[in-house]
């Protein structure tokens, strides 16, 4: 090899030196006593007598530059050594946690009661928040003037629109699009013109669930509903039907769930009535399954359709699972209460 190639190779080698000792290599195999360059000055004797002085010199030139190189990259290694003995560069401390963000409790809450219902083979329906008259009233068999509009403090839109009051709509909409059996779940975001307190939000979130079919009846309900809950509290829950009233369900219940603290033996979350009241639910009206687009059941084995309709409040239920006992702080935003999550 030539002068200059051997320059080339030499200066890479120092250039990819990660530490002293690959250094130290370094220079041993160029500039050591038994190294490179020692034996081409060796060999300078075989040189005609006219060529020894300039290739001499050029091998001294390079040499030169070797150690120059060499001392350079040395010296940096000791520097970084030194702050690393004076630990001014600790690579052993932990670094700076960056900090992730989680799911809103509302969130969790609602995936799980998805995945619970998802696994009973109900699927997930969805509505338009911004709804009309029609489908969140009058085919729920509420019409105008009717007093049970009152039930639900509405937002109207300047439009002749409004803001949904509840979930029920899209039982509706899903009827006039999907013929039965029919089996959904529709969580989903609504709107209620009223003053907040604790257990009062302007806007909040349902799930609602819809079951259609030949021969469904108010215990194939209870038991879907028992199920539910045992699954997502983790504990087997007892549910208890009271008669209510709404327009588009009859018969209409209040579901109560034993309570989850006490377990039925009283406490003060249940108000030492051992039941937790949690939704509204009933058998669904033939006018709602007509405004659907179904025929109603009317006597045994006959064509008609039947089924029944609930509707959970996704912030109660989030409350009971995480004892939170002001809805307002599920839409705060504020951090210290969302970390907790
Ligand atoms: N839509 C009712 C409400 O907002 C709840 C409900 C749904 C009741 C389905 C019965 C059946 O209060």
């Amino acid at each position: 090899m030539d002068i200059g190639g051997l320059k080339k190779m030499a200066l890479e080698e120092i250039d990819k030196a990660i530490d002293l000792v690959g250094l130290d290599n370094v220079y041993k195999k160029y500039l050591g006593k038994k190294g490179e360059i020692a034996s081409f000055f060796g060999s300078l004797k075989n040189l005609p007598e006219k060529d020894r002085k300039e290739v001499g010199r050029c091998l001294n030139s390079f040499k030169k530059l070797l150690e120059e190189k060499i001392k350079i990259k040395e010296q940096e290694f000791k520097k970084s050594l030194k702050l690393f003995k004076n630990n001014k560069l600790d690579v052993s401390i932990p670094g700076k946690k960056i900090k992730t963000g989680h799911l809103h409790p509302l969130t969790l809450v609602k995936r799980r009661a998805e995945n619970i219902f998802g696994e009973m083979g109900f699927s997930i329906a969805q509505g338009p928040e911004i709804e009309d008259e029609w489908h969140n009233f009058d085919a729920l068999n509420i019409p105008k003037n009717h007093p049970a509009r009152d039930m639900w403090d509405t937002f109207w839109l300047k439009n002749g629109k409004l803001l949904r009051t509840h979930t029920s709509p899209v039982q509706i909409r899903y009827m006039k699009k999907n013929n039965p059996p029919i089996r959904i779940i529709v969580p989903g975001r609504i709107f209620r013109h009223e003053a907040t307190d604790a257990s009062h939000e302007i806007n909040f979130y349902q799930l609602e669930g819809l079951m259609i079919d030949k021969d469904i009846s108010i215990s194939n309900f209870k038991a879907i509903i028992q199920e539910f809950f045992s699954r997502f509290f983790n504990k087997v829950i007892e549910a208890r039907l009271r008669p209510s009233f709404f327009p588009f369900t009859e018969p209409s219940f209040e579901v109560d769930m034993s309570c989850v603290v006490c377990e039925g033996t009283g406490c003060s979350v249940c108000s030492s009535t051992g039941w937790i009241e949690i939704m509204g639910a009933g058998m669904v009206h033939p006018n709602v399954l007509k405004a659907g687009g179904l025929i109603p059941r009317q006597k045994a084995k006959d064509t008609g359709w039947q089924g029944f309709a609930f509707g959970i409040g996704l912030d109660r239920l989030t409350m009971m699972k995480y004892k939170i006992d002001d809805i307002r702080l599920l839409y705060s935003g504020d951090i210290r209460f969302l970390k907790q999550f």
